[in-house]
């Protein structure tokens, strides 16, 4: 591939830029060993800080100049001083939203040398994926309140449901687990509550099965969300991909991320998969603030976001060899993943990285 590679760095707020930076550098790196043309620019403006100072959350110009990115790099979004949510529907969902990113993507990988609270399980235990719809459900944003701040409020919330926004979505992560090739067998789970949600889950279950006719060599799998959180802990080992909603997805990744040794290795794709679709890449920890600044968070999450960044973008081989230099990092190097607790800080495990490339 000759054309550049134009990626965005959108660091955010508190820990956000230094762990964006720490992945641009690892980004550099393995552009140079790769020879790969790669060009960013930097909006260190999207923040909270901002926000405080003037009440702009992102402009529309700078939603349009995003877009002309085939891929974002984003470090963190929300501050302590921003209430709830300004941020959070600001910024991010709103990207999410405006281009379209139908898929989040959350690898679920334990790394070798890192700690899970699970006893007694191993790398080859822990290494799933999820494939959470993003752009439906109850993030929609479809709502409104009655009789507001009464005591006869009411307020509603709606799940929103398309047969596209599912069917794209479940085409896309059948296409991905054949892809994945699991020696173990492919099998793609559909992790949803038909039992309760009866038309929304409903939708949901008869489009699995509709596109999953078209797919022989994968198995069809079924849990319910509240089943699956049980299973996740007891036998992670049971899973090779799975496929849910918004919301479901949400939850039910942070547990996965906990069980693959916490925020500060977890990273999630928001792919929008079309010709010329923008992409964003993150860690999934948060803000941090209490350590910013500090050069203690753990950079790994965002240098994994950089690697599923390049492997979007179709450079496998360099996405392949942030991997294993992580895995090297981790493996051998890193005492903890906890920030203050790596032995190394934040820039040095970013030169690890680079040096292991
Ligand atoms: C995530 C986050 C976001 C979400 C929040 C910050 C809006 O929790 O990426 O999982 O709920 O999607
Ligand atoms: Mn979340």
């Amino acid at each position: 591939m000759s054309e550049t590679l134009k990626v965005a760095v959108l660091g955010g707020d508190g820990t956000g830029p230094e762990v964006a930076a720490e992945g641009v550098k690892v980004l550099k790196a393995v552009a140079n060993l790769e020879n790969i043309k790669v060009d960013f620019d930097h909006f260190d403006d999207i923040c909270g800080n901002r926000y405080l100072k003037d009440g702009t959350v992102i402009t529309d110009r700078e939603v349009e100049t995003l877009r002309g990115h085939r891929s974002i790099l984003l470090g963190a979004i929300g501050h302590p001083d921003v209430a709830p949510g300004i941020l959070e529907r600001g910024i991010l969902l709103r990207l999410r939203f405006e281009y379209d990113q139908y898929i989040n993507l959350r690898p679920v990988k334990l790394f070798p040398g890192v700690e899970t609270p699970l006893k007694d399980k191993t790398p080859e235990d822990i290494d799933f994926v999820v494939v959470r719809e993003n752009t439906e459900d109850m993030y929609a944003g479809i709502g409104g309140w009655l009789k507001k701040g009464t005591p006869d409020e009411v307020a509603t919330q709606e799940a929103i449901y398309t047969r596209k926004g599912c069917e794209r979505c479940i085409r896309w992560a059948f296409d991905y687990t054949r892809k994945r090739n699991n020696p173990k067998g492919k099998m793609l789970t559909l992790v949803a509550k038909t039992n309760v949600l009866t038309y929304g889950h409903d939708l949901w279950w008869r489009t699995f099965q509709e596109v999953g006719a078209e797919y022989p060599d994968v198995k069809l799998d079924y849990n319910h969300v509240d089943a699956c959180c049980m299973w996740f802990v007891k036998n992670p080992e049971y899973y090779d991909v799975i496929v849910t909603t918004n919301m479901f997805g949400d939850i039910i990744t942070d547990l996965a991320g906990i069980i693959q040794g916490g925020m500060g290795v977890a990273a999630g794709a928001n792919i929008n998969p079309e010709p010329g679709g923008t992409s964003m890449f993150e860690p999934m920890g948060g803000s941090a603030p209490k350590y910013t600044g500090k050069n203690v968070i753990n950079p790994i999450a965002t240098i994994n976001a950089a690697s599923m960044l390049l492997e979007q973008a179709g450079y496998q081989k360099a996405a392949d060899r942030i991997m294993k230099a992580i895995v090297h990092v981790t493996g051998t190097k890193m005492k903890s993943q906890a920030a203050g607790k790596m032995g190394y800080s934040t820039t040095e495990i970013g030169d690890l990285v680079c040096e292991n490339l």
